[in-house]
Formats: C-alpha cells, structure tokens, sequence
C-alpha cells in the first residue's frame, strides 16, 4: 500500500523524496506516530529540505495539526490527498459539486474539532474570545451556509436523473453498472463494449462522472451500459456521501460487472474492499452478492492457463481478447 499512496502523490504532480513504513506499536493520540520515529522524520526533513509530509493514515484534525507543529512543514492525511485528486478531475458541474462538497465537509469537521478543543481550554467558563476563534466560528458559519448550498444544487441534478431513469425504465432495457478499484480498466472496457472514446488514461480517477450509453447486443436486445468513478481503499467518508448521488445509478442497475485487474498481487482485497463501498453506498447485498466479476488485463498476464476456466469472465479491453465472449456472455443474462 506504500506504492498505492506515493502513486497519488504523483497523481498529485508531489515528487516523492521518501516513502516509509512505520510500526506503531501504540498509538500516540496527540501524533500518531511515536516521538522515537518523529525525530528522526523532522530531521529527515530538515535535512533533504522537504516541505510536505504525507500521512497514509486519517490523522485526527488534532494530530494533523500538532504534527505541523512539529515537524514544521504542511502535513497531509490519505483523505486530504484523495479529495485533492478527485478535486483535480471533477469536470462536470455536479462532479465539481460533489467534491466541494466532501471538501467542506472535512475541512468542517477540522474547524469544529479545533473549536471543540479551543472550549475545552477556556474550560467553557469565562468567555475570552480572540480573534482567531471567532475567525474559526466565522468559517464554520461561512462553510455550513455554502454546504446547505450546494446541497441544494446536487438536489436538483440528481432529481433530474429520476427523471430520466424513469424514461429509461420505460424504454426498458436492462442496465449493467460498471464498478471496481481505481485503474482496473473500466473505462476502456466501457468504450470497446459501447464503441465509445471516453478519456481513459493511466491516472487514477480518470472517471468520475457517470456516463451510460447503450449496447447493442442482436435485433432487439439492448442494453444500458454505466461507467462511473472507481473505488480506492479507506476513501473519505465525505467523499462517499457526497458521490452517492451519483452511485444511485449503480444502485438502480440491473447487474453489476466488477472489472478487477487480474496482474495485481492484491486484486483480491480489492474485490473485497469493491464490496464493502458499494454495501457501504447503500447498494444491495443481494445485487452486490451476484455481481459479475471480469477479469482485465489479461494481456500483461506471462502465464494463461486460467483462461480455460468456464466460469469466469478474462477479457483484455487494451487488445479486445475476450470481448465477443463477454458480448455474447451479456445477451444470455438478459435473454435468460
Ligand atoms: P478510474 O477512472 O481511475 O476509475 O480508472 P479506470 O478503471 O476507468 O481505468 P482506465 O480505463 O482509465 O484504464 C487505466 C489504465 O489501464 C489506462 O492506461 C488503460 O489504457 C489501461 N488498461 C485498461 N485496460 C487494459 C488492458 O486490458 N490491458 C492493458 N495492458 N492496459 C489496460
């Protein structure tokens, strides 16, 4: 997982000067870290002159700022720099929503908790209020009034895809949701089913706007095809309330295809951690229990023995290997 954080600080264009795992063997509530291993991170930092330091753990607003304190440079936390991504590739107006959204809500729950911790200091007796805590009321204030409102912009959007959802179920055809960890493939699966030129690019999160188009399967039998944005292990909590607008159209789906890149030592966990998000999106256990998995990447793949193996689905969205299969695959769900 070392690897997976410093490839979203490159995603974040942060060039990584050192990446480390540390054993905590209990956790300092003040910093996480122990004073030993502080040490030697702050000189560290001192002496190869570097001004960031990322935490791929969720630091407590208190942690965060007491780790500054410390080591003297600007501290970041795995939420921080997921939302910093998801920021980065919003396009669309209600992506762009979205992510504003789930960034006030952190940077909210920051305000209130050192708020908190200012009341507990003044022993919420006699009132001494210095301008940096009415600063911080002020913000809160500012940051709640602009949450409401986009609250109420998303509101909208998403009440105009009931509408078309429901225009859908008339015409209706079954819905497959395309689903899966960030980078399996989705996306170029997406465009070689539906013959479409999505952007898909070797940066995680190309994706996070649904998109659907239709697939024709034979004379008469379509199907809707969704692509949406992928998932990533320990993903801010305020991210996911606020994308969960957009996965009410995995929620309505049909069937869900969970793409997983088969050359990943750690695919597995990543079907689990696929599973615990959508359970998590409220997304049911039923349709998440017969969600169909599809074996990508199947190029990269030295050895590929597996592939007489009947009943999984090993396709290759780059080179087309397995995709008429696949096709064929669908039209027999539907027409079942
Ligand atoms: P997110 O938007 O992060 O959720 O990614 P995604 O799952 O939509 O992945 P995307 O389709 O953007 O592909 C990620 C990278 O993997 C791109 O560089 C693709 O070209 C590459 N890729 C996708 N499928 C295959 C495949 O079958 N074989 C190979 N070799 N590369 C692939």
């Amino acid at each position: 997982m070392v690897k997976e954080i410093s490839s979203l600080a490159i995603n974040l264009d942060i060039k990584v000067i050192q990446k480390k795992v540390v054993n905590i063997r209990s956790i300092n509530a003040a910093t996480l870290i122990g004073k030993g291993t502080l040490i030697n991170i702050s000189n560290f930092i001192m002496i190869n002159k570097i001004d960031l330091f990322i935490c791929n753990h969720i630091l407590t607003p208190n942690q965060q700022r007491n780790l500054e304190n410390i080591l003297k440079v600007k501290v970041i936390d795995r939420s921080g720099v997921i939302i910093e991504i998801f920021a980065r590739r919003a396009l669309s107006r209600e992506g762009k929503l979205q992510v504003q959204l789930a960034d006030l809500v952190y940077r909210k729950s920051r305000l209130v908790r050192a708020w908190t911790h200012l009341e507990r200091q003044r022993g919420g007796t006699s009132f001494i209020g210095g301008p940096g805590e009415l600063q911080i009321e002020l913000d809160r204030r500012q940051i709640q009034e602009k949450i409401e409102s986009i609250k109420k912009k998303l509101k909208s959007v998403s009440n105009r895809r009931f509408i078309q959802r429901k225009l859908r179920n008339k015409n209706k055809f079954k819905v497959f949701s395309i689903v899966g960890y960030t980078n399996a493939g989705k996306t170029l699966l997406f465009n070689k089913l539906t013959k479409k030129k999505q952007l898909t690019e070797n940066k995680l999160f190309a994706t996070l706007d649904t998109k659907i188009s239709k697939i024709y399967l034979k004379k008469d039998v379509n199907i809707g095809l969704i692509d949406t944005v992928g998932f990533i292990n320990n993903i801010p909590t305020q991210l996911i309330e606020s994308f969960k607008a957009t996965l009410e159209e995995v929620r309505d789906s049909d069937y869900l295809l969970n793409i997983v890149d088969i050359n990943d030592i750690n695919y597995k966990d990543k079907i689990a951690i696929t599973k615990k998000i959508l359970l998590e999106t409220g997304v049911d256990r039923r349709k998440i229990d017969s969600m169909i998995t599809i074996y990508n990447k199947i190029d990269l793949c030295p050895n590929k023995d597996f592939l007489n193996t009947k009943d999984r689905f090993y396709v290759s969205a780059l080179t087309d290997d397995g995709i008429n299969s696949l096709r064929d695959n669908l039209k027999k769900i539907v027409t079942a």
